[in-house]
């Protein structure tokens, strides 16, 4: 494992790492682990196939350690062709507003149970936003939450995400797509309204209208119009 030395955490224990292949069953063991404990078990969907193994491979994977145990993942996807048909997602949502060519998934994030609450996910949402630059240049990030996993959308909304998409899958799984160009956060202007968690027509009809979810409200999310030149 190669150890990130600019990583800096008020906690002196916590170690950043670049996870290779070999570390591959030790992070899907704790990534099952920490599902399998969820009390809302939709709100982490699980990788696919070889869909980890791609990430970790062909993308990056980071670790976060306490002392010698894994605490906290969080991973970006370099698939080209995963990150077109977000991106077009969006652009569909959004009537070509925001218009990335290619949104790649930020995947992958979870914190052990015991060290949640702590601000380990905004710090490794960041941290993906600092490396992604050099990466993938001028394209877009892009996270898919379930539109109801509140600490997860606050630590992509807090490090300049915005819910650019939405997809109906069925079931518990109605998603968001949280997006941000690497060059910087998207500019909004006025509020719109606060949109019910679940009314996905609702989201998709303020999408359509130049507005992006940017707030967690207690009801649901707050919009925002784009800035007349969005990036
Ligand atoms: C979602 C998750 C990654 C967030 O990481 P975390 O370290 O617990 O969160 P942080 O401490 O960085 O807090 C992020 C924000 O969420 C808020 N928050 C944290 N836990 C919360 C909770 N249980 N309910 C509501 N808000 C919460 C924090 O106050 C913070 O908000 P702020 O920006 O207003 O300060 C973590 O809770 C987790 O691993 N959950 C299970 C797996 C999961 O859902 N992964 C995300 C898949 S997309």
């Amino acid at each position: 494992m190669q150890q990130n030395s600019k990583w800096v955490l008020t906690n002196t224990r916590f170690c950043l790492y670049y996870i290779s292949v070999s570390e591959l069953q030790q992070i899907q063991g704790f990534l099952d682990d920490c599902r399998s404990r969820l009390d809302r078990i939709e709100f982490f969907y699980p990788y696919q196939n070889d869909e980890l193994q791609n990430v970790v491979e062909h993308g990056k994977f980071l670790g976060v350690y306490d002392d010698d145990k894994l605490i906290a993942t969080v991973g970006l996807d370099l698939d080209k062709t995963y990150a077109k048909l977000l991106a077009d997602r969006v652009s569909e949502c959004t009537k070509d507003r925001l218009a990335p060519h290619y949104a790649y998934e930020v995947s992958g994030l979870m914190i052990d149970e015991c060290y949640r609450g702590q601000g380990l996910g905004k710090a490794l949402v960041k941290e993906i936003n600092d490396i992604a630059p050099s990466i993938v240049h001028d394209d877009w990030l892009c996270s898919v939450v379930q539109i109801e996993n509140v600490a997860s959308m606050k630590a992509f909304l807090s490090n300049g995400y915005v819910l650019g998409g939405v997809y109906r899958m069925g079931g518990d799984y109605d998603f968001g797509y949280f997006v941000r160009p690497t060059s910087g956060p998207v500019k909004t202007s006025d509020i719109a309204e606060v949109v019910a968690f679940r009314d996905m027509d609702k989201h998709l009809e303020m999408l359509s209208k130049g507005a992006v979810g940017t707030t967690i409200r207690s009801i649901g999310i707050e919009y925002r119009y784009l800035a007349n030149k969005p990036i």
